[in-house]
């Protein structure tokens, strides 16, 4: 099994996949990894929808399609999970309202990253997208009215290995703060 770290680094967006199905409890895994995932007041609202075969196309040509960036590459994945939030109205609406904070944007992120790495350690790509329409990819999917969709994820064996990622100074990204003069 990777190390957390390895399995971190060895994460990256895949968009270009074999044509080989993915087995069913593969996906099972990554969804239960994603279930897993803490969300705002426990409310666990988030929801899942697996699209394979002539939905996912749909997808790929009706929600996809319908946007300036049109990721026409998603078409290889053999799967296409879409990530959902049954709005909470204390959570998702009226805490949201007032502190000016998206949890249900937040609850999505957490949970669809627990999705990925567990999809990386299965040997499996992935790719977040946040390119889409989503009142194509609502009425394609056939969801419930209070869910709302906020990303979708390919899932497929991928078909190129992905470089090293280089990622930005430490010192760009943190700061530290105790109390005691920082500068
Ligand atoms: C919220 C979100 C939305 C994204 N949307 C897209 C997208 O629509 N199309 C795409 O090809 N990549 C998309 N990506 C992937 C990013 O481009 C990618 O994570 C970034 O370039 C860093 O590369 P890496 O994932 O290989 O580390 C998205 C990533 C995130 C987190």
């Amino acid at each position: 099994m990777p190390r957390f770290m390895d399995l971190v680094k060895g994460r990256r967006s895949i968009r270009s996949y074999q044509d080989r199905a993915i087995p069913a409890d593969l996906v099972n895994k990554c969804v239960r990894a994603a279930l897993y995932a803490p969300t705002a007041c426990n409310r666990q609202r988030v929801r899942i929808i697996i699209a394979s075969g002539e939905v996912k196309d749909n997808l790929v040509s009706g929600a996809l399609g319908a946007v300036p960036v049109r990721n026409s590459w998603a078409s290889q994945a053999p799967v296409m999970a879409v990530f959902a939030v049954d709005r909470d109205i204390l959570v998702h609406r009226i805490a949201s309202g007032l502190k000016k904070i998206q949890y249900d944007f937040m609850d999505v992120g957490i949970a669809g990253e627990h999705f990925v790495l567990q999809a990386t350690e299965l040997g499996l790509g992935t790719c977040w997208i946040g390119w889409f329409k989503q009142s194509r990819a609502e009425e394609i999917l056939d969801i419930p009215g209070n869910w709302n969709i906020y990303a979708m994820i390919t899932l497929g064996y991928p078909a190129s290995e992905p470089g090293k990622k280089k990622i930005i100074p430490e010192s760009d990204a943190v700061i530290f703060r105790n109390g005691e003069g920082d500068e």
